[in-house]
């Protein structure tokens, strides 16, 4: 829980201080009307609720301190306990205070090493008892809906997935997962089959369904973007044959603004002659977690949650609130397909403005990653990111064009000017290596690369190449007829492969090799031996260093050796 140590005061703390706190607690999103007390390690002594001082205040006590009103028998269960585990304890706990305590024990406090982590009330439990009870359904188990459908049977609930990916369910079953997140290969095994079902049917009934499915742009001939909404649709229809009177459908599939009112709504009407509001509720949730660590961010990040109405919204809550701990309920459905568009398409924004200043520090040979470090250096204001040889991932690259496509005509498009930005990188990078190739008098087909780092990102880590500009630039020197080669820390030879990347394990050693690119920023890049790799290449070989990761100066002490970053080439002095 965010700010929980705003509700901490030591036990002799006045009861000025502690009123003063209980009366804050809003500003924070904290839970009124109870306060934490604590020893010097924050370690939980007792609790004080607005009862107790109501008892003190009617006991005329003079002596208000926390210590004297306090119960010093709160509540407890550890931080990572599941809510039915809870409930099944709590008739022991409570009957072990006497009958006659007054305290009043209506919240109960999450903790680790006795550090309050959360506080629960049992509303919070009666609710959870009710979504225990619930068949949630998330249809369509790609990335999204996996680490979803995982994350709510760790937190107790029964989750059946559902895709129309038969090979992909099969796989599944047996335990078999191609997506490289931290801890999902655990909670798959863990939960498989038991408080998670995958089938390639819909279940033929629900409570729940949560939209996951793919929502790929498509570009036309006249080079305009769209949504393809045909996997959105066909889900919406199979769902809307399964639902009945009570269901809730929340879409997590990242829409164009204005879809889930205009066109979702009104076809599950026509589908299951339903009412909207009546019958059933219908809520846009986005999912925002990062690559890489979506397990832990699923639990952190707050929920975005705009309802078609208050109980859609409740519901919905009811459900994000098993998993993370702040919940924030937008002013419509709109609001919160916005704000999905909106996180993406401003990260593509910014690091547009960064790789731009990488190609103008390129003109001048200035090494822009000092340059941004330097600007950024105790200013206060609106940190500059550092620059990269694009910017890749499934989602990023996508979210900016949603909003392209739904600009009107007449105004700015800032979106796809940030984009091709962006992908301008990939040019960037491939002619910058020819330029390199030619001083050196080489044919491009005599000139042998790796590239080092095929996935979109090194940090957090992944194995996804969807939309990877090291991919990109691979395809390009190709096409250029440059022997170009690929590796990965993550990504496995077969998935390589199938990418059509003629595979090199950098293990082997870099012997007959003219160039290195290192073009995510993977933090095994840093362990690898730099010097003895770019020793054993051909004369006057290239290190390119997409992220300046590495110390430019270790490497131009090597012997005739050319550093390259996106914004600066430099050569050893004995060059
Ligand atoms: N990947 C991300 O990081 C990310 C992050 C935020 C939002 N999103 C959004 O979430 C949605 C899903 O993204 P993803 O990366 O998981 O996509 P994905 O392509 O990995 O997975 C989509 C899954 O849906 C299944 N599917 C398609 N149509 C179906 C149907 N009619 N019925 C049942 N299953 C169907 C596919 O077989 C596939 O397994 C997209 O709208 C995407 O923009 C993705």
């Amino acid at each position: 829980m965010k700010n929980i140590e705003k509700l901490f005061t030591k036990k002799n703390s006045s009861m000025i201080t502690i009123l003063k706190k209980m009366d804050q607690a809003n500003d924070f999103s904290l839970p009124r009307g109870i306060i934490l007390v604590v020893d010097k390690d924050n370690k939980l002594l007792g609790t004080i609720t607005d009862g107790d001082i109501r008892r003190a205040f009617k006991n005329k006590n003079k002596v208000l301190s926390a210590q004297d009103i306090m119960n010093n028998n709160p509540l407890t269960f550890p931080h990572d306990v599941k809510h039915k585990d809870i409930i099944d304890e709590l008739p022991k706990k409570l009957k072990t205070r006497k009958n006659s305590s007054r305290k009043f024990l209506s919240n109960l406090i999450l903790v680790k090493n006795n550090i309050p982590q959360r506080i629960i009330n049992y509303y919070e439990l009666y609710q959870n008892l009710e979504i225990n009870d619930k068949a949630v359904t998330v249809v369509g188990l790609g990335y999204v809906g996996i680490t979803l459908s995982l994350a709510l049977a760790d937190v107790g609930l029964k989750v059946f997935g559902y895709d129309n990916n038969k090979r992909k369910i099969n796989r599944l079953r047996e335990g078999d997962i191609d997506i490289h997140e931290i801890g999902l290969d655990r909670l798959l095994k863990e939960h498989i089959n038991k408080s998670f079902i995958p089938a390639n049917t819909l279940k033929d009934t629900a409570d729940i369904f949560i939209i996951c499915v793919s929502t790929p742009i498509e570009e036309d001939s006249n080079k305009n973007f769209s949504t393809n909404l045909v996997f959105i649709k066909d889900a919406v229809t199979n769902i809307s044959k399964k639902m009945s009177k009570g269901s809730l459908i929340i879409l997590r599939s990242t829409v164009p603004i204005g879809l889930t009112r205009t066109e979702i709504i009104p076809l599950i009407e026509k589908v299951s002659s339903l009412k909207c509001g009546i019958d059933f509720s219908v809520s846009f949730a986005p999912e925002r977690t990062i690559e890489g660590m979506a397990m832990k961010e699923l639990r952190d990040l707050p929920q975005i949650i705009g309802g078609y109405d208050q109980e859609s919204f409740e519901k919905t809550s009811r459900i994000f609130s098993k998993l993370a701990s702040t919940i924030i309920k937008v002013e419509s459905i709109e609001a919160a397909e916005m704000i999905k568009l909106m996180n993406n398409s401003f990260r593509d924004y910014v690091f547009a403005f960064a790789n731009n200043l990488s190609l103008i520090a390129y003109d001048h040979n200035i090494d822009i990653n000092q340059a941004i470090k330097s600007a950024n250096k105790g200013y206060p204001r609106n940190p500059i990111p550092y620059p990269s040889p694009g910017v890749g991932g499934a989602c990023l690259t996508k979210d900016p064009y949603i909003f392209s496509s739904i600009l009107k005509s007449s105004r700015n498009d800032v979106f796809r000017l940030s984009r091709s930005i962006n992908i301008s990188m990939h040019k960037h990078v491939v002619e910058s290596i020819l330029d390199q190739i030619k001083k050196r008098n080489i044919k491009f087909k005599d000139f042998k690369l790796l590239i080092c780092g095929l996935a979109f990102k090194g940090d957090p880590e992944t194995g996804d190449l969807r939309n990877s500009s090291s991919v990109e630039i691979y395809k390009m020197l190709i096409e250029k007829n440059i022997k170009a080669f690929g590796y990965d820390h993550i990504v496995k030879k077969r998935e390589i492969e199938n990418e059509n990347i003629n595979y090199y394990d950098i293990k082997k050693g870099m012997k007959r090799f003219d160039a290195i690119l290192f073009l995510n920023n993977h933090i095994k890049n840093l362990r690898l031996d730099i010097q003895k790799l770019i020793r054993q290449m051909n004369d006057f070989p290239v290190f390119y260093d997409g992220w300046s990761q590495f110390s430019k100066d270790e490497i131009l002490q090597i012997k005739k050796c050319t550093y390259m970053s996106l914004s600066s080439v430099k050569n050893s002095l004995d060059s």
